[in-house]
């Protein structure tokens, strides 16, 4: 079994829509290992988008992470990173698929209400910036 990072983003909380993505992981199949809502600091959501620091949206996807709080899960299921990917559909919900989690809820790139980790690799930082392993079950 593989394991992927989810985050439900501000707008998902703000939109209220945490219920029905978990919903969704749960009816695809996921098991979900541990979650939490927290309040995003700018330094941590700055650490945490790092790959994309000097790119033309970091400063608004700084702010936006960092603008309510997100829920983060660790999610595991076979070919966990490719599943949440599939089921979150493209990063511009004018390029998802039907039926993908951005498709029916996010309003455009920026606040696209949900992430997911682009690589088994990329899973394990990313489960381990918010999760001890005492901390998933
Ligand atoms: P996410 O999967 O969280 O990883 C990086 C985020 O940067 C991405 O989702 C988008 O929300 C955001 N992003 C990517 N491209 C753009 C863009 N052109 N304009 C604004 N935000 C973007």
């Amino acid at each position: 079994m593989d394991r992927t990072l989810a985050i439900m983003k501000p707008d998902c909380v703000q939109k209220k829509l945490v219920g029905k993505v978990v919903d969704k992981i749960l009816e695809n199949g996921f098991n979900i290992l541990g979650l939490k809502m927290i309040r995003l600091s700018e330094a941590q959501a700055k650490a945490f988008y790092d790959v994309h620091e000097g790119k033309p949206f970091y400063d608004e996807l700084v702010d936006f992470m960092t603008e309510g709080p997100v829920v983060v899960a660790s999610l595991e299921k076979e070919n966990a990173v490719a599943a949440w990917r599939e089921l979150m559909g493209a990063t511009n919900p004018t390029e998802a698929d039907e039926g993908t989690l951005r498709k029916l809820f996010a309003d455009n790139v920026g606040r696209n209400i949900v992430h997911g980790s682009d690589a088994t690799e990329t899973a394990k930082r990313e489960i381990s910036f918010f999760f001890s392993e005492t901390e998933l079950i």
